[in-house]
């Protein structure tokens, strides 16, 4: 048996997995955030340790750098690699056009900057992520603490004009504090159930005052690989307009399945 992973943790292992293969030596690669990714990020710190993978990584937030440095990747800062080959990020959400929400865990500001600067962004997901509008899941806006309920009413009165189903914004919090992004910052969940015009929300959203940057994300993913229960995995990749599927056998061992689920 390989593992006590439940099928939702086997399906992002497996998503991670594939995405690795798209990493060689040499490539400056970003790390993206959450859970999917940390596998992702336990996939390469494999390849550099036993197969002796060189790559140089930019993660997108203190946790996964502080995973990068325990699985033995090199982390170098964005502006020391200047431009990536790749980068490989989880989602909340992703949509026929391969357009995403992100943000759940907060850091999408960086996430957003990281997967900018990459030739290529590969998202990694479960399937429940895929949804035929987006916005079921709250939309992360990243705000400054200065005049936050200012921003919010501004954010409140842009989303009259909006095609958008629901108008609550919410302060995210940790506990009874606010959540604080690595940036210093805070993030309003914009509650909207469905998003008719992404792109113009977007913009919209990043013409106010305070808000440092939203989690929609369009036009910058290229290719997303699916993980499922099953063992099978969908890579699409929009760009060649391609959809491949691979079958992993899941009973097979794996020492990363060991080597994390122990
Ligand atoms: C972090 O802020 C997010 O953008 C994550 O990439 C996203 O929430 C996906 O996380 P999971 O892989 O944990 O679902």
């Amino acid at each position: 048996m390989t593992t006590g992973l439940s099928p939702i943790e086997l399906a992002k292992f497996i998503a991670a997995k594939q995405a690795s293969e798209y990493i060689e030596s040499g490539m400056k690669v970003g790390l993206g955030s959450g859970s999917t990714s940390a596998w992702f990020v336990q996939c390469l710190g494999e390849m550099v340790r036993e197969n002796g993978l060189k790559i140089k990584a930019v993660p997108t937030s203190e946790h996964t750098a502080e995973l990068a440095e325990v699985v033995g990747i090199e982390v170098i800062t964005l502006d020391a690699a200047k431009w990536l080959d790749i980068t490989v990020d989880g989602t909340d959400e992703y949509d026929a056009n391969l357009n995403l929400i992100k943000g759940g865990g907060g850091a999408h500001l960086r996430e957003k900057i990281v997967a900018t600067a990459s030739d290529r962004m590969v998202v990694i997901a479960d399937a429940t992520k895929k949804v035929d509008t987006l916005g079921a899941f709250p939309l992360p806006v990243e705000v400054i603490p200065f005049g936050v309920g200012i921003t919010r009413n501004l954010i409140e009165e842009a989303l009259i004009g909006m095609d958008v189903m629901g108008r609550d914004v919410s302060l995210r919090m940790d506990g009874d504090t606010p959540f604080i992004t690595d940036e210093g910052n805070m993030v309003l969940d914009l509650h909207l159930k469905h998003i008719g015009n992404p792109r113009q929300l977007g913009f919209v959203l990043n013409q106010i005052p305070g808000v440092v940057e939203n989690g929609l994300f369009i036009d910058i993913c290229d290719v997303v690989i699916v993980g499922r229960g099953d063992g099978k995995v969908t890579v699409r990749d929009i760009t060649n307009n391609t959809a491949e599927v691979v079958q992993y056998d899941v009973q097979q061992e794996d020492n990363i399945f060991l080597e994390v689920a122990e």
